[in-house]
């Protein structure tokens, strides 16, 4: 038993934002983040109106329909995002809800591995159905990541980058090729390089409890401290070179690390799907793998880096060009916070 992506659909919120639009907000250019990441403009979901999870339903709504099943027959759901509604309960319980998928009455589970969420989040789906465990499973990648961002200059390297939208899939057991394999990587070494700490458990265990505000009296007992908030330590942060130089590598290792289990070399590769990380990743990646334009795709141009969402964003809408046909060889690659990597290589 194998399984096969069976439906995909994606959701972008309609508020464009670009870079001359962020210009006014913070010490910026248009040039700058052209040349450095190759964005032009993202979008930016309706503040009280839309959350991840309501853009992960959308999404869904329509990967379910090109599935060609009912809303009833997922059998488990797997939500992957950096940016949840909640802290807690996770975002797969309230797409549930907000689909009312709740005949089945199956689960949901969420997964917190960022850039790669959507990788980790099929490499499980497919474990799950060649156990013959499930049949639907609904797997969502979404992202927030406006509600969450610094629009100030301190923010500027982190916050030009990324954007808000939604993407997914149902992957279904098949009788033929299907996904070939799925290779997953991490390596905490490296976890506060990209990350958002704060508000947070940590009680400044990991970068000491001073640079937080801890004393020795509320040590471990606080989520949120004066000090966090008053100097605004409430917002993601990036070492951004050294994310972009160990993403080039990782990029590369697990991509051939696919394509090697399955007996098979880049050239094999029809539509290599970079995680949408930044332009300049995917065209250094594309130039060591030696594929040509017409064998990646890419459209961080138009998104920005929507984290999990970007794979099945891109997916969605390859699909859409006409650019996957049956029999197609796709690769799928991440890298990101964590650090956490992966890849998954299948056959439409
Ligand atoms: O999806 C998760 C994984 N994320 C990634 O893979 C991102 C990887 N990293 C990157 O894409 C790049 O590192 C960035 C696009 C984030 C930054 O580009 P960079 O070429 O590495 O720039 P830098 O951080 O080395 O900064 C160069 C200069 C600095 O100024 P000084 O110190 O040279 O005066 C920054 O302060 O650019 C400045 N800078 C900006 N200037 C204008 C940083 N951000 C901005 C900005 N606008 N938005």
């Amino acid at each position: 038993m194998r399984s096969k992506i069976a439906g995909v659909g994606y959701y972008v919120p309609e508020t464009v934002v670009k870079n001359a639009d962020l210009e006014l907000l913070m010490d910026t250019s248009d040039a700058w983040i052209q040349e450095r990441t190759g964005i032009q403009e993202r979008r930016y979901g309706k503040a009280h109106a839309e959350t991840t999870t309501t853009m992960g339903a959308r999404a869904a709504e329509i990967a379910i329909q090109r599935a060609g099943i009912t809303k009833e027959e997922v059998d488990f759901i797997i939500f992957a995002t950096l940016s949840p509604d909640y802290f807690f309960p996770g975002c797969g319980v309230l797409l549930q809800r907000e689909l009312k998928i709740t005949s089945l009455e199956a689960p949901a589970l969420d997964i917190r591995n960022q850039c790669s969420g959507f990788i980790y989040g099929l490499s499980i789906a497919d474990q799950f159905i060649k156990s013959g465990q499930y049949k639907n499973i609904l797997l969502v990648g979404a992202e927030m990541h406006s509600m969450g961002l610094d629009f100030s200059s301190r923010g500027r390297n982190v916050t030009v980058i990324f954007g808000d939208g939604a993407g997914a899939v149902v992957v279904q057991p098949t009788e033929s090729e299907g996904i070939l394999n799925t290779v997953l990587h991490s390596d905490g070494t490296y976890a506060e390089e990209l990350a958002f700490i704060n508000p947070g458990c940590h009680g400044g265990y990991h970068l000491g409890k001073e640079a937080f505000g801890y004393t020795d009296q509320n040590y471990g007992g606080i989520f949120l401290t004066e000090k966090m908030w008053n100097e605004q330590m409430i917002f993601p942060t990036m070492n951004g070179p050294l994310v972009f130089k160990t993403a080039v590598v990782k990029f590369q290792e697990v991509i051939l690390e696919a394509l090697n289990k399955a007996g098979l070399q880049a050239e094999d590769i029809d539509l290599l799907i970079p995680h949408q990380a930044n332009l300049r990743i995917s065209q250094f990646i594309q130039q060591k793998l030696n594929l040509r334009n017409d064998q990646v795709w890419n459209n961080i141009q138009k998104y920005g880096n929507t984290t999990a969402a970007t794979i099945p964003i891109a997916l969605g809408e390859a699909w859409e060009a006409g650019k996957i046909k049956e029999g197609d060889l796709i690769c799928m690659a991440a890298f990101g916070s964590g650090f956490t990597w992966g890849s998954v290589l299948l056959r439409w």
